[in-house]
This record gives structure tokens, C-alpha cells and sequence, in this order.
């Protein structure tokens, strides 16, 4: 099946680390031009140095906090200045901090909520004038097994998850007349290959990296029918799928990837 990706404008936030990054090679490598707005901006410009040694489309970083709305305006006017046009927004930037909800500092809530939920607002809203007036648009929201099932240690982001759920549905509903779709891919665990690829405002802290040796990843991947953990790229095609015209009379729905996790 061709997509015919190639020439659409996309941003992905957080697209300079682990999923993010898989996500700006696959389009890149379809031929899609990709906006990285990325608050780490050494990451998203490593990212992009990357994904243009492909053949394909181009790549861009936008250092960019999603927030902060006057940040992300900026982005998207450069965006518009740069490419002329959004045609898919990727909100896949977020963060969390493993620990018992009893035993978190409340700064760490509202750091998950706000990327999470503010972040996904904030770039939802800066692209929607354009494309309501292009009558096109698609937007994928990186979401979480969490944020369908809850997670030990993950009580507020599983509940950011769960929202960013709830407000796909919603924009769904409100967004299709006109001819924009919203959909969610949930990934579950994927652990970043090499440090090279996790920027430095990751949720890949040594802390987390250093729970997940390759024979704690092995013992995980028995949790899963499909008997191994995810990748980048297995997250990177469902979210290209639903970004295309393959997917134009799916919307509001919400896809777990995850090696067969979560059924529902
Ligand atoms: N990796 C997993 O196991 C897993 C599992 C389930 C869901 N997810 C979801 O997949 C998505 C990507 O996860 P990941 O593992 O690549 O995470 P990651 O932490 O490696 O990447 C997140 C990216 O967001 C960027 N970012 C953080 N705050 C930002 C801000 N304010 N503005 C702009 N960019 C910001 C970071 O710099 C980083 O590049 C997230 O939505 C995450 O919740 C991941």
C-alpha cells in the first residue's frame, strides 16, 4: 500500500528522542518534510542530521517548549514560513517519573500533566486554525497502554494518558466535519536502543535505563503474547498509517501497538 506521505508537512513533538525519533525517520524516509520541535535542541538537531542522510524528504529541528504557547506559535509560524503548510501533527512528546503516588513531590505531577496534557493542548490548538481552513488535516496522539489500563508507579501520567485519550475522542467529534481525524496510538514498554538516541529531557534517565538490562527486557518480553518488546519503528507505522489518506474514515479511535499487551 502506498501512503503517499511524500511532500505532506509534519510535526512530530519530541521528535529528537527514542519513539519521537523512529517517528521523523519513517516519514522522512516515506518523503514527508518533518518539523522536530524539540526542547532539546542539540537532540532534535541530531535527530534531523539523521533522518537527511536518508534519501527522501527533509528534516528540520525547532527548538521548542509545547508548554509554552508563545513557543509553540513560533514554531508553527516557522513551520508555515519554512514549508508553506501542516498537513499532520504528531503529539508524542511526554514525560514521567516512576515512583509511588504517595511518594511523589507534586512538582513531578505537574511537570507529567503539563507536557502530557497542557503540551498536546497547546500544539493541537497553534495547528488547527490552518488546517480548518485547509479542510485537511490529521493528528496522531502518542498515547500509553497506561492511560487505558492505569500503571504501578504511574498514577498521574496513566491519568494524563487517559485524557489525552478522551480529548482525541472529542476533537474527533468535532473536528471531522472538517476533514481533520484524531487518533491515538498506545505504545507499551520501549526501551531506547542506545543512549545516543534519548535527549537530555528524556524519561530515559540512567535511573530508568539502568532498571531495564537487556535480561530485565528479555524477563519482560515474556509479559507479552508476541514474546518480544517494542521498537521505535513498530510505533512509527501505525502512526504513519493513521497520518495518511489509508486512514482518511478512521477517526476517534484508539490503536494499542504493544506485541499484544493490552486487547480491547
Ligand atoms: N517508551 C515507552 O516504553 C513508552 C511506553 C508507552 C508510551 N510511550 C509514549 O511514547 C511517547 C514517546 O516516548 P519515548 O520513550 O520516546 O520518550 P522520551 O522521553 O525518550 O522522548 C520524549 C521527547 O519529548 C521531549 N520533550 C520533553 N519535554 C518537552 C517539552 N516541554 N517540549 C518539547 N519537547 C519535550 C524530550 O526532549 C524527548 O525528546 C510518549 O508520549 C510516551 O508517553 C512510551
Amino acid at each position: 500500500m502506498d501512503l503517499n506521505l511524500a511532500e505532506k508537512v509534519v510535526i512530530v513533538t519530541g521528535g529528537g528522542s527514542n519513539i519521537g525519533r523512529g517517528i521523523v525517520l519513517a516519514f522522512v524516509k516515506e518523503g514527508a518534510n518533518v518539523v522536530i520541535a524539540e526542547i532539546d535542541e542539540a537532540q532534535g538537531g541530531k535527530t534531523a542530521k539523521d533522518a537527511n542522510a536518508l534519501s527522501g524528504g527533509k528534516a528540520i529541528a525547532i527548538k521548542t517548549d509545547i508548554t509554552n504557547v508563545d513557543s509553540v506559535t513560533a514554531m508553527v509560524k516557522k513551520t508555515l514560513e519554512e514549508f508553506g503548510k501542516v498537513d499532520v501533527l504528531v503529539n508524542n512528546a511526554a514525560w514521567v517519573m516512576d515512583r509511588l503516588f504517595v511518594e511523589k513531590p507534586r512538582a513531578e505531577w505537574e511537570r507529567e500533566i503539563n507536557i502530557i496534557l497542557w503540551g498536546n493542548i497547546n500544539c493541537t490548538r497553534a495547528v488547527l486554525d490552518h488546517m480548518i481552513e485547509r479542510k485537511y488535516g490529521k493528528i496522531v496522539n502518542i498515547g500509553s497502554d497506561a492511560g487505558r489500563m492505569g500503571e504501578f508507579r504511574e498514577a498521574v501520567y496513566s491519568g494524563a494518558k487517559g485524557g489525552v485519550i478522551a480529548l482525541s475522542k472529542s476533537l474527533a467529534r468535532e473536528l471531522g466535519r472538517h476533514g481533520i481525524n484524531v487518533n491515538v496510538v498506545c505504545p507499551s514498554l520501549i526501551v531506547p536502543e542506545s543512549k545516543e538516541y534519548v535527549s537530555k529531557e528524556s524519561m530515559w534517565g540512567e535511573e530508568l535505563m539502568a532498571v531495564f538490562t537487556p535480561e530485565a527486557q528479555e524477563k519482560a518480553a515474556k509479559a507479552y503474547p508476541l514474546r518480544r518488546l517494542g521498537k521505535p519503528e513498530d510505533i512509527a507505522n501505525a502512526t504513519l498509517f493513521l497520518a495518511s489518506d489509508a486512514a482518511s474514515w478512521i477517526t476517534g479511535q484508539t490503536l494499542s501497538v504493544d506485541g499484544g499487551y493490552v486487547m480491547m
